[in-house]
């Protein structure tokens, strides 16, 4: 995965082997072309000078959750101009400036598998389904920095609730929506898609797994999801998959997109921990967006109290 801060650790250092390779091959024959492009830009620059981002619609009747982390939040702008989205560009900055004209309406969701009741809900029907709520969490990423977000959403599992999910159902399978014309730049992220990710149905279930459609009282920006995404708190950030399209519950452990591209970097569980390294970096510091200094990295990112049971009699460093 591509590091955002090139004086911490070089890109070549973060990202596995073939697809830096990859990468590296379009690259040079992007230069040859004449092209600009932009790889591993240094934080500190793009949030100098961020593109002013759109701002979305905005939410009504948001109740104040008891979830919340009560931290210092990100500022909006700093939030949504460092991204990874890959299928809109690798840099951090460009899922912001090649996500802009999106189509995220209409947008359905359709839910199948292992459940009574599959459906395709539209985007309409998911925003009235529960109250929304205002969860401020942390978002961790393996690349070792974080963010403090006020999301807006309601758990997964009233969305769960709805479909009935059968006794075979053990896993969840999610799925982003794909289309190479809307996503040109997917072409070059070394990564295949659609991106898919997954959960154990316990995780699914666990009120923390946010199914999210806004943050800062507003629609998502495009750049971080939109119209609607998960927001996994205890676990590396590439858990929270962005723009679904597709829910499937079934008996198996489903694949991820990571899993699929370096299975021996990143395991199904990626659960925020910082006695576990990354084969190649540390991941026992993290950087706050906006922070100079380090600060250390808590085990599930700090809501061990209320996941830790989920994993209780497995070994962590088996299971990463
Ligand atoms: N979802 C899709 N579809 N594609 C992606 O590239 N990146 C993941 C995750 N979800 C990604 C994705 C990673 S690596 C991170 S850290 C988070 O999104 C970043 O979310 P943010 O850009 O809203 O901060």
């Amino acid at each position: 995965m591509l590091i955002g801060n090139r004086k911490d650790i070089p890109y070549s250092e973060v990202t596995p082997k073939n697809l830096y390779l990859n990468r590296r091959k379009f690259l040079s024959s992007a230069a040859a072309a004449g092209t600009a492009f932009l790889a591993g830009q240094p934080i500190t620059d793009l949030l100098a000078s961020p593109a002013q981002a759109g701002r979305g619609k905005k939410l009504e009747g948001i109740k104040k959750s008891s979830l919340s982390a009560n931290e210092k939040i990100n500022p909006f702008d700093d939030v949504t101009n460092y991204n990874n989205f890959y299928e809109f560009g690798t840099a951090k900055d460009e899922p912001a400036k090649y996500a802009k004209n999106f189509k995220t309406y209409p947008w359905t969701v359709k839910v199948e598998g292992e459940v009574n009741k599959p459906e395709l809900f539209d985007i309409d029907t998911i925003l009235k389904m529960a109250p929304l709520e205002e969860r401020i969490y942390r978002l961790r990423c393996v690349e070792a920095w974080s963010v403090v977000i006020p999301w807006v959403g309601f758990s997964l599992s009233e969305l769960i609730r709805r479909v009935e999910p059968t006794s075979k159902a053990k896993f969840v399978a999610f799925e982003t929506f794909f289309d190479m014309k809307q996503m040109p730049r997917a072409r070059f992220a070394g990564i295949p898609f659609p991106y898919v990710e997954g959960l154990r149905m316990d995780e699914a279930m666990h009120p923390l797994t946010l199914l999210c459609v806004g943050m800062y009282g507003e629609a998502l920006p495009n750049q971080d999801g939109a119209p609607v995404r998960i927001v996994v708190p205890w676990k590396y950030g590439f858990k929270s998959i962005k723009s679904i399209v597709k829910i499937r519950f079934q008996e198996k452990q489903p694949p991820t997109t990571w899993g699929l591209s370096a299975p021996n970097e990143y395991g199904f569980y990626s659960n925020v921990n910082p006695n576990v390294d990354h084969p190649r970096w540390s991941q026992a510091t993290e950087r706050r967006l906006g922070e100079f200094f380090k600060r250390k990295t808590l085990p599930f990112n700090g809501y061990a109290d209320q996941v830790a049971q989920l994993y209780s009699g497995m070994d962590l460093k088996k299971y990463y």
